[in-house]
């Protein structure tokens, strides 16, 4: 899968997106990542990319012709049209199963705004999905844009080892993640639970899902009444 990503900040995104496991996936070729500056394509003497809302208002606005042009530019090297999702606390939240949807495509632009926004219009042109990473209000959309990359990008295949399968984490079911414990035995006075020693697959099993069900009726009881 390729993300490409629209940016005044390319370095930011490839900084914290280079390390561990997303990190290990580009060097291995499961997914490419390449962040894109805006600023490369504006046609302004000065370099600029935004300018005053039109109405007034406090801050700047990014300018559509540079934004447009970055994205066509992508288009036109690729062939074909690609998604192009919007950062911004106007979109849909974001949560897992929408990461498994996106996880199916084969491409996918996700555009950083900043300042108070991206005029309008080229939005209007290009975008194709709104994104909010939660309810709170950024700098700007290069840290959702990671956030999102890192969520999808291990559901792609090839991505997690076996090891690091997905199937019992957090959300699948609409459930949170049991416990966890490892050596040693003891620590700190605490023991871990019995049954988890015990060899018996099927009941550490059933422990699992017990305290799974139980996790989330206490710390997310919302999940509980989507099922
Ligand atoms: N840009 C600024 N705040 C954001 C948020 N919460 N989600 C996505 N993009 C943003």
């Amino acid at each position: 899968m390729k993300f490409y990503i629209l940016t005044l900040f390319p370095e930011m995104i490839m900084d914290g997106l280079n390390t561990s496991i997303i990190g290990r996936a580009i060097d291995n070729g499961f997914i490419e990542i390449e962040a894109i500056n805006i600023r490369d394509y504006t046609l302004d003497k000065h370099n600029k990319v935004d300018d005053y809302p039109y109405g007034g208002g406090a801050g700047m606005v990014m300018q559509a012709q540079p934004v447009y042009d970055a994205y066509q530019a992508i288009v036109n090297r690729a062939g074909h049209k690609i998604p192009c999702i919007y950062l911004t606390p106007q979109g849909k939240t974001f949560y897992q199963n929408m990461a498994k949807t996106y996880a199916t495509l084969d491409e996918v632009v996700l555009l950083c705004g900043h300042y108070e926004g991206i005029d309008e219009r080229v939005l209007e042109e290009i975008v194709t999905d709104y994104v909010s990473i939660g309810d709170y209000v950024l700098t700007g959309g290069e840290l959702p844009a990671m956030i999102m990359v890192d969520a999808i990008a291990r559901l792609v295949p090839g991505v997690l080892h076996n090891e690091e399968s997905t199937t019992q984490e957090s959300f699948s079911n609409n459930l949170l993640e049991y416990p966890q414990y490892t050596r040693p035995e003891t620590w700190n006075g605490k023991k871990v639970p019995d049954i988890l020693l015990s060899g018996n697959h099927a009941k550490v099993d059933e422990w699992r899902y017990n305290m799974s069900v139980e996790r989330t009726r206490k710390y997310r009881p919302d999940l509980l009444e989507d099922n």
